[in-house]
């Protein structure tokens, strides 16, 4: 999928995926990591999401990647932090407090930049990539935090009745992405009656990863 595509999108506001509120299974789930206060929570293609300043009152520290630096913009707008920039080859660093965001493609980010990771929160990341890259994005996900543990949020449904993204993403899959690293343990299944456009119903699907060796 083309990076213009995602550009696009936030161009013409059609972010859809973007929720007014604090995730609610996030909200229900995450303490399940059992992480300690100021861990560090990687939030792979984050949008401009809610979630965020979530994590930072519950007492954790962020870092985030995300293509979109307009997003990027309005997630320090919307938490009231100016953040500072620095550039890192094709990746700008976007930092304020206990919030750093890479802007630009996360294909570009490696482990050395990004750091100490203790545990990834990956809500609509995996599903919105096509088949291909979500093989690239999971394997990149396990080098670059080194296996941190993770909440993940996907989202299943009929896809004879609609095409991605966002793709459904059900437990066989994931077990061939992520089954080498991990055990999973599934959280909860919330029944979503009309959710995504054309009045397709989905379910989200919390899943708790952690490292199996
Ligand atoms: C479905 S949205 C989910 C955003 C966020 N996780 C949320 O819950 O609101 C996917 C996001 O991934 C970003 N994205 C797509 N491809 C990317 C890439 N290669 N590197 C970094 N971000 C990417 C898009 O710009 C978009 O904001």
């Amino acid at each position: 999928m083309h990076l213009d595509f995602w550009h696009e999108r936030w161009a013409r506001n059609e972010i859809g995926f973007h929720e007014g509120t604090p995730n609610e299974q996030l909200q229900r789930h995450f303490h399940k990591l059992q992480l300690a206060a100021n861990s560090w929570v990687f939030v792979p293609m984050c949008g401009k999401t809610n979630d965020i300043g979530w994590l930072l009152e519950q007492g954790y520290r962020v870092k985030g990647a995300e293509l979109n630096e307009g997003a990027v913009l309005e997630l320090f707008a919307h938490l009231g932090l100016t953040p500072t920039l620095t550039e890192h080859g094709s990746l700008k660093r976007y930092s304020a407090a206990a919030v750093e965001i890479y802007c630009g493609d996360i294909f570009a980010l490696d482990q050395a930049l990004l750091g100490h990771i203790d545990a990834v929160y990956d809500r609509a990341a995996i599903i919105a990539l096509p088949d291909a890259m979500r093989q690239r994005y999971s394997q990149l996900l396990i080098d670059i935090t080194e296996q941190a543990p993770q909440l993940l949020i996907c989202y299943e449904f009929d896809k004879q009745k609609r095409q991605g993204p966002p793709f459904s993403v059900e437990h066989d899959e994931l077990q061939s992405l992520y089954g080498g690293a991990y055990q999973f343990q599934r959280l909860e299944r919330q029944i979503l009656p009309s959710y995504l456009p054309d009045d397709v119903d989905a379910t989200a699907v919390a899943w708790l990863l952690t490292a199996s060796h």
